[in-house]
């Protein structure tokens, strides 16, 4: 059995379903999905998370009085499933400050943007508008200010001429699928340290500086 992990989700869950992919399809992944919950309780993810046999709550934001009474919530499904740590996978609210302090360190997001640019609800749209030619995605800590905590990781997708926000989308999804299994799996086993606003692997992966991505590629070499 792994590190007891919540997932929060807002919708269609793809993030989602590659995190119960790896921890119920690879024998040594060191975390668990103990509870998906979720602000929509129509959301598609939490009916793919009970097919997976897990516990899956809809929590209806508008139902409570103010953000502090629907953390309470949260908080109490996060003890009652005794969840250690906490995965945002496409969870489209905001959380307070008191609620962040209480995770932080403990508590990962997933963001469709290379981070600390396009912040907010409209990465690709903002992405395609400032003319960018490289994007992608990146798993931080989640800090009180929005999208802004430290980095774990990250992964870049060329930005190609003809896209829309649905084509570039769609490219940077097959990397958050790859980057948010591995980002929990260097959280469950603590191998993560939080050093101002740096992360440091512990120990450091091994690996070869990859190659430059570049877009458009140099005709001239
Ligand atoms: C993902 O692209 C995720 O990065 C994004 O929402 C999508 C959820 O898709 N999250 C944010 O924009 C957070 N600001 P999914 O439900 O299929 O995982």
């Amino acid at each position: 059995m792994g590190v007891k992990t919540a997932v929060l989700i807002s919708g269609r869950g793809s993030n989602l379903k590659a995190l119960i992919d790896a921890a119920q399809g690879n024998p040594g992944y060191p975390a668990e999905i103990a509870c998906v919950i979720s602000n929509k309780p129509d959301a598609p993810g939490l009916f793919m998370a009970r097919k997976a046999g897990i516990h899956a709550i809809g929590l209806n934001h508008r139902d409570y009085k103010d953000r502090k009474a629907f953390e309470d919530a949260i908080q109490a499904l996060l003890e009652k499933y005794e969840c250690e740590l906490v995965v945002l996978a496409g969870f489209m609210r905001l959380l307070t400050p008191e609620f962040t302090a209480r995770w932080y360190g403990k508590m990962i997001n997933i963001h469709p943007s290379l981070l600390p640019s396009f912040k907010g609800a409209y990465a690709h749209r903002d992405a395609l508008a400032s003319g960018v030619c490289i994007s992608g995605c990146t798993v931080h800590f989640v800090s009180p200010e929005m999208d802004a905590g430290p980095i774990i990781l990250q992964a870049a997708v060329p930005v190609l001429e003809e896209d829309t926000e649905s084509s570039l989308a769609a490219r940077v999804l097959v990397q958050e699928h790859r980057c948010l299994p591995y980002a929990l799996k260097l959280l469950a086993e603590g191998r993560l340290h939080i050093k101002g606003m740096k992360v440091e692997i512990n120990p450091a992966t091994v690996h070869t500086a990859p190659p430059a991505l570049l877009n458009p590629p140099l005709e001239m070499e």
